[in-house]
């Protein structure tokens, strides 16, 4: 159902890869609240993926950008306001990537050229975009920006490995950042926590599967999917939240206020009850 929430609002969207991806989900969803959109991504994602559909889907200009690169987001801004004729009103980063998971190089055997990586490709790259856009006057007042993270910035998650760190300091950007833009500018700047969602970068987090589950399990709501995320994002690009900024916002069906939950519990409480089996047999 539409409401219109963004009609008149023109964005930037990063990080469409194909139909699975949360960017995808958001691009839709915004289009269909009346949103005008751009769609971004690097050179080699476009070719190996389908944003090309959801661009003729949206109506959306594709225009292509290494969001690690500063020439290339300087030319990427310039390109959408010129396509707009004007500024525009939101941007979405949904981007992420590390090497070290790519490789299995695991936390404690981390190649340092890689950490550089993931945190340029899945952090920096929020600032780099930011600063671009602030130095362009490329985003009217009262705009929204929002990057997607992880609870892996609080919590210690077994096999979450570089990325953690890297959505830790996404998360510092928003706020750091936050500060300036919204003094300036009345420009929030906030990240949204997601559920685990399966995609192609979250499939590639060691043991996902079981990610996956354990989470559904423990959130009273069940996991938050991808187009929940949608609506939770077109929510933050819209007049409806103007003074909510700096914030690191959890949409995870209530994961991460929990402790133990009774799904999960049945299911620990049955591989204890196999594991005292296996000794008993043993000792027998
Ligand atoms: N899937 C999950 O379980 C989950 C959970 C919480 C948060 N997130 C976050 O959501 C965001 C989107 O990921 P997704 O799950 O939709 O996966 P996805 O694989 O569909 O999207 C990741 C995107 O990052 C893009 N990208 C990588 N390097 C880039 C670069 N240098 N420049 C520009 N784009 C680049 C890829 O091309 C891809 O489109 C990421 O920040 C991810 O960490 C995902």
């Amino acid at each position: 159902m539409s409401y219109n929430l963004l009609k008149g609002k023109k964005g930037i969207i990063f990080g469409a890869l194909n139909d699975k991806s949360i960017a995808w989900k958001v691009a839709e969803r915004a289009v269909e609240e009346g949103a005008e959109i751009v769609l971004t991504n690097m050179a080699v994602s476009i070719r190996m993926g389908t944003i090309n559909e959801l661009a003729d889907k949206c109506g959306a200009k594709v225009i292509a950008a290494d969001a690690t690169s500063v020439e290339d987001l300087e030319n990427l801004f310039d390109e959408t306001m010129k396509h707009f004729g004007g500024k525009i009103d939101f941007v979405l980063h949904s981007i992420g990537s590390s090497p070290n998971v790519r490789k299995s190089r695991t936390y404690d055997d981390l190649d340092y050229g890689f950490l550089q990586k993931t945190l340029d490709i899945s952090a920096i790259s929020f600032h780099k975009m930011i600063q671009v856009a602030r130095k362009k006057d490329a985003i009217n007042d009262w705009g929204s920006i929002v990057a997607l993270s992880y609870i892996a910035a609080q919590r210690t998650l077994y096999g979450y490995n570089d990325m953690a760190d890297a959505k830790a300091l996404l998360e510092s950007i928003a706020r750091s950042f936050g500060y300036i833009y919204g003094r300036e500018k009345k420009i929030r700047i906030n990240t949204v926590s997601q559920s685990p969602t399966p995609t192609t970068a979250g499939s590639g987090v060691f043991g996902f599967d079981g990610l996956l589950d354990f989470a559904d399990r423990m959130s009273p709501l069940g996991n938050a999917t991808a187009d929940d995320c949608a609506d939770y994002v077109v929510m933050l690009f819209s007049d409806l939240t103007r003074k909510v900024t700096m914030q690191n916002l959890y949409h995870d069906g209530g994961f991460s206020s929990m402790g133990m939950s009774r799904n999960a519990m049945n299911v620990y409480n049955k591989s204890l009850e196999m594991e005292y089996n296996d000794v008993k047999h043993k000792e027998e």
